[in-house]
């Protein structure tokens, strides 16, 4: 299943899965929605075949297998407890004779993992981290980052004509959640001169220095990558709970880039917004997330084979590895930290990353 907000990449994953499962000679089956699919009370899924899982996978975003953010929550609503639901998806995975089940998903994902592995033990369950906001700790990499990455570089480039055109600050406003990958690392790539992330404190007086700077040294122009979780003085996100729950519910944020511009406006230079929003979650997969999703696709397979469960897949130092779910559960985000070789390098080339 895949599970959580969608990325490109997730393909790769379900493609290489069937081609190992198939070679194991196992039948591979996606539930559709997560773990909606395996919960209901008549399971929905895809048996998947050569005919849906060809090579045209590997380059396809979304999920062929359909993914979901709000099950969790609005079952939450409805009435029912973490217990319910547990017994829900146990059924499911029972009432089906599972071998195992992969699990591709974030943090939310991995927390409800977790929370159905504590008493089901026996559960034959690998969780694959997926997510274009790269926080998900233990991992260097999720699937989708790098693909979102590309997406929000071409953006920037696309935006530098008429910044320079038009002698105006451009502010795009990326996706990341609490964390400020996506900005930190494309912005850099993009020769952005500001970023600001969640992880650092910023002064909008030393934002404003910088631009004035970018205009008085000559470059008339200037961009400023914003993640979506920044605030600023007057500007808060509301947190939203789900019956007193904060940890499965879904935090919508946005608005960051255009407070900006009115900031940057009282500077007396024009500056404009964009967001980029889902368009980061979907573009062609980029090769870095099909070799990745391939290699994780691939992985979990064999562990499932090996009985090597309850485990998270990670890649560390170049190598596939996996861990424990109750120990990735210690620390279960990553954020950005001034030791980031990224976060040096922005320091290194001048651009403002904030009061760090
Ligand atoms: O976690 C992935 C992500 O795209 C975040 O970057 C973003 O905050 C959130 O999901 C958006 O979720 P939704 O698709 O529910 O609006």
């Amino acid at each position: 299943m895949t599970s959580g907000g969608d990325c490109s990449g997730l393909n790769s994953i379900i493609r290489a899965a069937f081609i190992r499962t198939k070679g194991l000679g196992y039948e591979l089956f996606g539930f559709k929605h997560g773990l909606r699919g395996l919960a209901s009370k008549n399971p929905e899924y895809v048996v998947l075949d050569d005919k849906n899982c060809d090579e045209s996978m590997l380059s396809t975003a979304g999920s062929l297998i359909c993914s979901d953010t709000v099950w969790m929550s609005s079952t939450i609503e409805s009435g029912k407890t973490i217990d319910d639901i547990k017994k829900m998806i146990y059924k499911g995975y029972e009432d089906l004779s599972l071998s195992g089940l992969i699990c591709v998903g974030g943090d939310g994902s991995l927390c409800l993992i977790n929370e159905l592995l504590i008493g089901n033990e026996e559960l034959k369950i690998v969780v694959v981290p997926k997510t274009i906001d790269n926080d998900v700790n233990n991992t260097d990499f999720s699937i989708g980052f790098y693909t979102a990455l590309e997406i929000v570089v071409e953006a920037i480039e696309n935006v530098r004509s008429t910044a320079k055109s038009h002698e105006r600050v451009m502010v795009v406003e990326v996706m990341g959640r609490d964390a400020g990958f996506i900005a930190m690392y494309a912005g850099i790539a993009s020769g952005a001169d500001i970023i600001l992330v969640p992880e650092f404190e910023y002064d909008i007086e030393k934002v404003k220095q910088k631009v004035m700077h970018c205009f008085k040294n000559g470059k008339n122009y200037c961009i400023v990558v914003v993640s979506e979780s920044v605030e600023a003085k007057d500007f808060k996100h509301d947190e939203e709970f789900v019956n007193g729950v904060m940890k499965y519910s879904h935090l919508t944020y946005k608005g960051i880039g255009q407070h900006l511009v009115s900031l940057i406006k009282e500077t007396g230079l024009e500056s404009r917004c964009i967001t980029l929003g889902h368009t980061q979650r979907g573009g062609r997969t980029s090769i870095n997330d099909r070799l990745l999703g391939t290699l994780f696709g691939i992985e979990a397979v064999n562990l499932i084979d090996r009985g090597d469960c309850g485990k998270l897949l990670i890649f560390s130092g170049n190598r596939l590895k996996s861990i424990n779910v109750v120990d990735a559960m210690r620390d279960v985000n990553k954020f950005l930290t001034i030791d980031d070789e990224c976060v040096k390098a922005a320091k290194a080339l001048g651009v403002y990353v904030g009061e760090v």
